[in-house]
């Protein structure tokens, strides 16, 4: 039989019209653009304000944008997978909501959640899935609203989040050397006291008491998750490159989950890649957790060649980490201008 190969086929985005400025920060909590530009490198990010609408509501424009792009039909699609750690509900899964909206008649849907590292995750289980043989197209979602989670009153947490939505085709080839090489993920279990929600989920469930005591927010220890972050993701790199035999000559893009720029700096020092081959677009947007990284090759399709040694490497709550090997498979600029 011959090989099977997973390819992303086309990229989708979405981010909301609200722009949230550092200076209106400042005039919300004790910070200023030079203290937000210099620590963490955002300018501004993007906020889902409509009341009523969720992630699905950005997911769902996302995964159009790639259909509508790519020209599938959306019969042909076998699975819709979206990864969010901020999803409409508890339960139905945001997937299923936003398959309903989309009307994907033959296609089933679930979320993941692995935080920040829910595209990499999603991604490596979508090249599995068409590996196999069993499916042939899949849609992969990263989408957040982190502004539903987010104290606008926390100066230290408040700055750094932003809402987004990126979406892949994934499709099945069996042209050789391109598409998904290789990956690894990891999930280390040692994460839980520097970054978490502390009410909410089945151990401490909502009540007056954790709505008073303002527990629905996300907590973290900045410093130790700053550490964890520039070790694990700059230690990923190598290790895939490693894996397969690749020189920081041979790395042409690395993409990775845009926490904050000084993360992203250190990671790219640390891995000895120079910061021109890493996409960032933390500027712009923030930290949209599972959104980044499908935001950040929407922002830069027109960049990609066929034939482009692509690493993916990301970071989160858990903690998860881990790095994919990707050979970009399409000439980026050709669809940007056909689209
Ligand atoms: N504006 C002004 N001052 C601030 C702000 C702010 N927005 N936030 C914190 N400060 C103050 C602190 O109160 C402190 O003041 P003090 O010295 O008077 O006590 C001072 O700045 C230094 O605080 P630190 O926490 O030591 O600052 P640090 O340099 O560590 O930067 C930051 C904090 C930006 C959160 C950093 O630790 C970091 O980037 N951590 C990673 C967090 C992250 O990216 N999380 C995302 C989720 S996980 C992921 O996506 C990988």
């Amino acid at each position: 039989m011959e090989k099977i190969n997973a390819i992303i086929t086309g990229v989708g985005g979405y981010v909301p019209d609200y722009i949230l400025t550092n200076e209106e920060l400042a005039r919300m909590v004790d910070t200023s653009d030079e203290w937000i530009t210099t620590r963490v490198g955002i300018k501004e990010r993007r906020i889902l304000t409509e009341e009523g609408l969720g992630t699905s509501y950005m997911a769902r424009k996302a995964a159009k944008q790639v259909i509508q792009k790519t020209g599938v039909d959306p019969d042909s699609i076998d699975a819709l997978i979206v990864t969010t750690t901020t999803p409409d509900y508890k339960f139905p899964s945001t997937a299923s909501i936003v398959i309903g909206k989309l009307g994907l008649k033959n296609a089933f849907a679930f979320d993941l959640e692995a935080a920040c590292c829910g595209f990499l995750y999603s991604l490596d289980i979508a090249a599995s899935m068409i590996q196999s043989g069993r499916y042939k197209k899949i849609i992969v979602v990263g989408a957040d609203k982190m502004s539903s989670l987010i104290d606008y009153t926390d100066r230290q947490t408040c700055v750094l989040f932003g809402d987004g939505a990126g979406a892949v085709l994934v499709e099945a080839t069996t042209e050789e050397n391109v598409g998904v090489q290789n990956s690894f993920l990891r999930t280390d279990g040692k994460g839980l006291p520097f970054l978490h929600m502390k009410a909410g989920g089945s151990v401490c469930p909502p009540s007056h008491f954790t709505v008073d005591h303002r527990l629905h927010y996300l907590y973290q220890e900045g410093r130790t998750v700053f550490r964890y972050a520039v070790t694990s993701m700059s230690k990923d790199i190598l290790e895939i490159m490693q894996m397969n035999g690749l020189s920081d000559q041979d790395v042409n893009w690395v993409v990775p989950h845009e926490a904050n720029l000084r993360i992203i700096e250190a990671v790219a020092k640390h891995a000895g890649i120079s910061l021109d081959k890493v996409m960032i677009n933390i500027e712009r947007y923030g930290n949209t957790s599972a959104a980044t990284i499908p935001l950040a090759v929407w922002d830069n399709e027109e960049r990609f060649r066929k034939g482009d040694n692509v690493i993916f490497t990301a970071f989160g709550a858990g903690f998860v980490h881990g790095a994919s090997y990707y050979k970009w498979a399409y000439d980026g600029a050709s669809a940007v201008a056909n689209k």
